[in-house]
């Protein structure tokens, strides 16, 4: 089958058609049967991959390392208390020297435009671990996940409730748009998506056919929702705010009566973790039967193995 990915950076969903995604979505799914099944081979032996992190991660770090490394590649931690990226060395010169040296590259941290000049200088696939306005690789587990669940995207409904605007309601809404899934924020006003990725994610829905819907009720957003998804209040980066965020997100907690809205008995509930129980999400929904965000969690490192797979064009199976 012909790889789309081939020698291709992700750094945002937006950037990459259906049938792109599709292909990932399907390439975790035999990776995540393979691995349950004990068929761990070595196609990232001889490689290499630089993990550059100026923000914390639990997830996506364990996910690149133990998916690059049990697979035989060599993952370098690179935090950037360590290194001379964006003290001492621009951007450009350290992807010009990663790129002779690594095979890949990942890159969690505050700007886009980082991540974009990595892959633009170093001329190996760069992939995005988070930035103040995305999370793809997160999104991808978070479908695989819905897709789990109910066997299909197209036509399922998932309800954003919370900082509509963050990184991973941004990309969220680009990944859903893209493959056909309902998508709605349930969240104040003044958190809503801005207005131009809701222009861009309103053309890729029309494309799918999802609808895409802002509330600031949720009476009006959540009944239907196969899958009702939440983050944290205050994103990394934003501690300054977060007063204001309680205030303005208290009445938007996910709890079982908010659960109770969607009028559907086999909702779930996801979060792409690290969750604050009690702020965004009352342990009794989170460590209850409708959370799937462990197995989310999990994903996370199948899709991830699924994308370097891809785009250092290695064997599929
Ligand atoms: N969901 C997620 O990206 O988690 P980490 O911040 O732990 O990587
Ligand atoms: N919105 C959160 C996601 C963490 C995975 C943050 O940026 O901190």
């Amino acid at each position: 089958m012909h790889n789309p990915w081939k020698g291709k950076s992700l750094l945002s969903l937006a950037d990459h058609s259906p049938e792109d995604i599709r292909y990932l979505l399907d390439l975790s799914h035999a990776v995540k049967r393979e691995k349950r099944g004990g068929l761990v081979s070595r196609r990232f032996e001889g490689k290499t991959i630089a993990l550059i992190f100026e923000k914390r991660s639990t997830r996506t770090r364990c996910a690149f390392e133990t998916a690059f490394g049990e697979e035989g590649g060599h993952p370098v931690f690179l935090s950037t208390q360590d290194i001379q990226l964006g003290a001492k060395e621009s951007i450009e010169d350290t992807a010009r020297v990663l790129g002779r040296m690594f095979d890949a590259i990942e890159f969690r941290g505050f700007k886009q435009e980082t991540v974009e000049a990595l892959a633009r200088y170093s001329g190996v696939p760069v992939y995005n671990g988070l930035t103040d306005i995305d999370h793809p690789t997160q999104v991808l587990a978070d479908l695989m996940t819905v897709e789990e669940e109910f066997g299909r995207l197209k036509g399922e409904k998932l309800v954003f409730v919370g900082d509509g605007r963050n990184n991973v309601a941004r990309a969220l809404m680009i990944g859903c748009a893209k493959m056909g899934v309902d998508y709605f924020v349930v969240s104040p006003n003044s958190l809503f998506p801005d207005g131009e990725i809701l222009a861009r994610c309103r053309a890729f829905a029309e494309a799918s056919g999802a609808k895409i819907a802002l509330s600031e009720d949720p009476e009006e957003g959540l009944p239907g929702a196969g899958a009702v998804y939440t983050d944290v209040w205050v994103s990394m980066g934003e501690e300054a705010k977060s007063g204001e965020r309680m205030r303005l997100l208290a009445p938007y907690q996910v709890n079982a009566a908010l659960m109770g809205k969607t009028g559907r008995a086999d909702t779930i509930f996801l979060h792409c973790l690290p969750a604050v129980k009690g702020n965004e999400v009352t342990a009794e929904v989170i460590d209850g039967p409708a959370s799937r965000a462990w197995v989310e969690a999990e994903n996370r490192k199948h899709t991830i193995k699924a994308l370097m797979v891809a785009s250092l064009s290695l064997p599929t199976s």
